[in-house]
């Protein structure tokens, strides 16, 4: 049989998933899971998460199992993907500190994504930021490269950290001989989706998520705060669903025909914002109630996700042991030929 090909991305267990994570990564991690052509990896990156929340390790905690039961809830299978925490697997950590050689300290200054996160962190570094943030890019590649992993999906704004791993592959191989794997990218089509407010991004920071576990009254209570066309002041008015947020989602969520329908009577002021907003959450609610309803199973059955966890993170163990005692050998660090 043909080995698969090995796919591997994750998640820093910072909060709950929201339906931007849904369309932007989630559901194309089903859809490869269900083609059945790849040997599928997800990390839950608590290690990476402490590196902007090392004062606050009760967060990173708390999030671990609800970011699996948000993975479980969308239909990642674990017995068809492995997901496994990264701090439990220190072989991670050991090849981050040999990957740390053969990154200089100007080439992280330059990382675009780091130096972006620096920037927003101001309030957390000051003017100088810590050796465990600005090195995170060799962590990560030490996560991808220890499942000799090939296609990672992440969205476009991972591009310089998996350009760095490769980077990283690249000269570990011409320094100690073929060893690693050189990973490739996987963008997601996908647009990012903008937030009920209008903002470009949705997140847990901005206010304006709708999260896979919000309970129906959440959905409804945020949906009816949404950004209508401002212009639109009386029922009768004629609106602009382009520049609509309700509109915006009812293509996500709303059949094609009923979507025509609501743009239709907007444009001709037949329709009121409430009675669409109404209409949207519904579907919203809908959308996500299988969600929702596997979710509170596993809410209600805590001791499977730990179970799941333990077994998944044990599978990866193995996985990544083999790698390190290949990454040993090619770095003359195989004492005793183990
Ligand atoms: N950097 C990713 C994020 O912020 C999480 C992550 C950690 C990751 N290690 C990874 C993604 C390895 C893909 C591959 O969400």
């Amino acid at each position: 049989m043909e080995k698969k090909k090995v796919m591997l991305t994750g998640d820093r267990p910072t909060g709950k998933l929201h339906i931007g994570h849904y369309f932007g990564s989630l559901k194309k991690r089903v859809e490869l899971q269900e083609s059945g052509e790849y040997e599928m990896y997800i990390l839950v990156a608590d290690v990476q998460a402490l590196t902007d929340n090392f004062n606050n390790p009760e967060k990173v905690r708390n999030n671990v199992r609800e970011v699996v039961k948000d993975y479980l809830s969308i239909g990642i299978d674990p017995t068809k993907t492995t997901i496994y925490i990264q701090s439990l697997v220190p072989e991670c950590a050991e090849l981050t500190q040999y990957y740390s050689n053969l990154v200089t300290i100007a080439r992280l200054e330059r990382n675009p994504t780091v130096k972006t996160e620096i920037a927003q962190k101001k309030e957390l570094f000051g003017e100088s930021v810590t050796y465990g943030f600005i090195g995170y890019p060799v962590s990560q590649a030490a996560d991808i490269t220890a499942f000799e992993g090939e296609v990672v999906p992440v969205g476009e704004d991972q591009e310089p950290l998996i350009e760095q791993c490769r980077e990283i592959v690249r000269k570990f191989n011409s320094i100690y001989g073929e060893t690693l794997v050189e990973p490739q990218i996987m963008l997601s089509k996908e647009k990012r989706i903008k937030g009920l407010d209008g903002n470009e991004k949705m997140g847990k920071s901005l206010g304006n998520a709708i999260y896979l576990s919000d309970p129906e009254e959440e959905v409804n209570r945020k949906v009816m705060s949404a950004v209508t066309d401002p212009n639109r002041i009386r029922k009768d008015d004629k609106g602009n669903p382009n520049i609509c947020m309700v509109y915006y989602y009812h293509k996500l969520f709303t059949d094609e025909e009923s979507c025509k329908k609501c743009c239709a009577e907007c444009k001709a002021g037949e329709r009121g914002c409430v009675s669409c907003k109404k209409e949207l959450s519904n579907n919203i609610i809908e959308y996500l109630r299988p969600i929702r309803e596997k979710r509170a199973y596993y809410d209600a059955h805590p001791e499977e996700v730990d179970k799941i966890l333990k077994e998944g993170t044990e599978k990866a163990r193995m996985t990544a042991k083999e790698t390190m005692k290949k990454v040993k050998k090619a770095m003359k660090l195989d004492y005793f030929n183990e």
